[in-house]
C-alpha cells in the first residue's frame, strides 16, 4: 500500500467515527452542585451526547467547620472525567475521598453517589505521615499506621487557585492517588507521588512477579 492510500483508510476510518459519534442518540443528565447537603441554585439539567458525571469529593478533618462535602452532577463532554476513585489519609487525621463515575442513558445520574464505609482496619503498611497548610514543606513526620485499601506513601502538594495558600502532607492512600495533577473542590489543585518506603516491597514485586515470568517465557 502506497502512503496515500493508508492516508485515505485513515481518513475513512476518522470519518466514519465521527459518524458514529454524532450519530449517538443525545439525552439531558441532571445538573447540581451541592456543598454540605445544599444544593447550589437548584438541580437543572444539560443536554450531553457523551454521558452524564456524578461526583462525590469528601474533606473529613479533626474539626467539624472544615469538614466539606461537594457533589456534583451534570454533562461530561469527555472521558476524563468518569471513573476515577481514590482516597488519602495525611497527617493531622486529614481524610479526603474523591470518586467520580459517569453513565449513559436520559437522566441517569439521578441517584446520589455513596462512598464505602470507612475501614478502619490496618493493612500492614506504614507512611511518614505530616500535614502543613503553611508552606509546601514538612519538618518532622510521624508514622502512620495505613488502613483498608490504602497501601501506598503519599505526598501531597497542593495550591489553592483563588487564595494561593499551599498545603503540604504526608501519608497513606489508595493506588489510584498516586500520580494525580487534577483540580478538586474546582480550585484546588493538588500534585500527588507515591513514595516508595521498606513498607510494602513485597506487593511490589508480588505484582511484577508474572510479567517477569512472562518475559522469561518469551525470551527463551
Ligand atoms: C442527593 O443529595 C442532595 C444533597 O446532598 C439532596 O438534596 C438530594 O435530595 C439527594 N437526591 C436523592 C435522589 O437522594
Ligand atoms: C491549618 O492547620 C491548623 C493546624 O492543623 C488548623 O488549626 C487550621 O485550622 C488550618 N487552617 C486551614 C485554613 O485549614
Amino acid at each position: 500500500m502506497g502512503w496515500s492510500s493508508i492516508l485515505k483508510s485513515l481518513l475513512t476510518v476518522f470519518v466514519l467515527s465521527i459518524l458514529a459519534v454524532c450519530s449517538v442518540e443525545s439525552y439531558t443528565c441532571i445538573q447540581a452542585t451541592c456543598e454540605n447537603g445544599n444544593c447550589l441554585g437548584g438541580t437543572r439539567t444539560c443536554p450531553t451526547s457523551y454521558s452524564c458525571f456524578s461526583q462525590i469529593q469528601k474533606l473529613e478533618t479533626p474539626s467539624p467547620d472544615t469538614n466539606l462535602v461537594l457533589e456534583q452532577k451534570g454533562c461530561a463532554s469527555y472521558q476524563n472525567l468518569c471513573a476515577l476513585e481514590f482516597s488519602a489519609t495525611l497527617g493531622n487525621r486529614q481524610k479526603f475521598r474523591y470518586k467520580t463515575q459517569c453513565c449513559t442513558g436520559e437522566q441517569c445520574n439521578k441517584e446520589n453517589l455513596t462512598l464505602p464505609p470507612l475501614s478502619s482496619e490496618v493493612n500492614g503498611v506504614e507512611c511518614p505521615a505530616c500535614y502543613n497548610n503553611k508552606t509546601n514543606t514538612c519538618s518532622t513526620t510521624t508514622p502512620l499506621k495505613c488502613t483498608g485499601a490504602e497501601k501506598r506513601c503519599i505526598e501531597v502538594t497542593s495550591r489553592d487557585l483563588s487564595s494561593n495558600i499551599v498545603m503540604y502532607g504526608k501519608g497513606c492512600a489508595t493506588e489510584n492517588a498516586c500520580a494525580l495533577y487534577m483540580t478538586v473542590f474546582n480550585n484546588i489543585q493538588i500534585k500527588t507521588s507515591c513514595i516508595s518506603t521498606n513498607g510494602s516491597p513485597a506487593l511490589k514485586s508480588a505484582a511484577s512477579l508474572p510479567v517477569i515470568l512472562l518475559l522469561q517465557k518469551i525470551l527463551l
